[in-house]
């Protein structure tokens, strides 16, 4: 007998029920996307709420589809509980707007009263930007094959076109981190931050915090992601030194809420 059946056999005659997973996981219902495989439920992608905001994210993609339902999922709960504080919505790395769109349609922006910024070059990464490690660890030649493949939009005025349905959308068009001070919100509930660089990303949250009442939230996209480590250590490094807590989420995002 094997050191596990004998394991197992122990612990059947004392009682104990061995739950084995292929008994619990019906392969055919696997949720299989985006880096995340699991077996647990997922119903919110088919609540009414969830596939009008996902189809509105879809609609500024041009209807690609990247499978990012789980993640949208967590972006309009995060932005729900932001919404029950004051303050602006900010989003630096919009592309298409796939994220921002899904999440205004969600809160019914035009009745919000808030503004929505978004930030982005409209021209992809800044190249320079990147560090050592983010060379290194093969992930900026990632970035160039997206640039080959066009991933990142550089038509404004698709962009502009896409968010005309929402006044309180401002549409702000430069570089992380010099672009941020055309950012004129006193006050931030909710900060979305998808860079997909280190750099900018640590100075957009370290200019933002201050602004960031308690209950605000800071929505980090690449945080746990494979390959974005560098993107890891910058904000674990600055929530060292501001004293906040990120939760690392199998969706590969980061959350951070302020005050706890
Ligand atoms: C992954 S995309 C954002 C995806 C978007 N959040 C969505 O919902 O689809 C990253 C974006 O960051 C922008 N970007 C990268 N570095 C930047 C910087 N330093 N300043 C401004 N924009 C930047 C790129 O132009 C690109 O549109």
């Amino acid at each position: 007998m094997s050191l596990r059946h004998g394991i197992q056999a122990v612990f059947q005659k004392l009682g104990y029920v061995i739950v084995r997973r292929e008994n619990f996981i019906d392969p055919v219902s696997m949720h299989r996307s985006d880096g995340l495989e699991t077996c647990h439920n997922r119903d919110f992608v088919n609540e009414p709420d969830f596939m009008r905001a996902y189809a509105r994210g879809l609609q500024a993609a041009d209807g690609i589809d990247p499978g990012h339902h789980w993640r949208v999922a967590i972006a309009l709960w995060a932005a729900r509980l932001a919404a029950r504080v004051d303050g602006d919505f900010v989003e630096c790395g919009v592309n298409a707007g796939f994220m921002s769109s899904a999440i205004m349609e969600s809160l019914d922006w035009n009745r919000s009263g808030r503004r929505y910024f978004l930030v982005d070059s409209f021209e992809g990464p800044r190249m320079e930007q990147f560090t050592e490690h983010e060379h290194a660890s093969g992930f900026v030649a990632r970035i160039e094959d997206a640039v080959r493949r066009d991933a990142y939009v550089t038509d404004f005025e698709r962009v502009q076109q896409n968010f005309a349905e929402w006044p309180s959308a401002v549409i702000v068009k430069g570089w992380v981190p010099e672009a941020l001070s055309k950012v004129d919100a006193n006050q931030v509930a909710f900060l979305h931050l998808d860079l997909n660089a280190a750099q900018p990303e640590r100075d957009a949250f370290a200019h933002f915090w201050p602004r960031l009442p308690a209950g605000g939230v800071v929505l980090l996209d690449d945080y746990a992601f494979y390959g974005c480590e560098a993107q890891k250590a910058a904000i674990d490094k600055l929530a060292d030194e501001l004293g906040f807590f990120v939760l690392s989420l199998p969706t590969g995002q980061g959350l951070v809420v302020k005050g706890v």
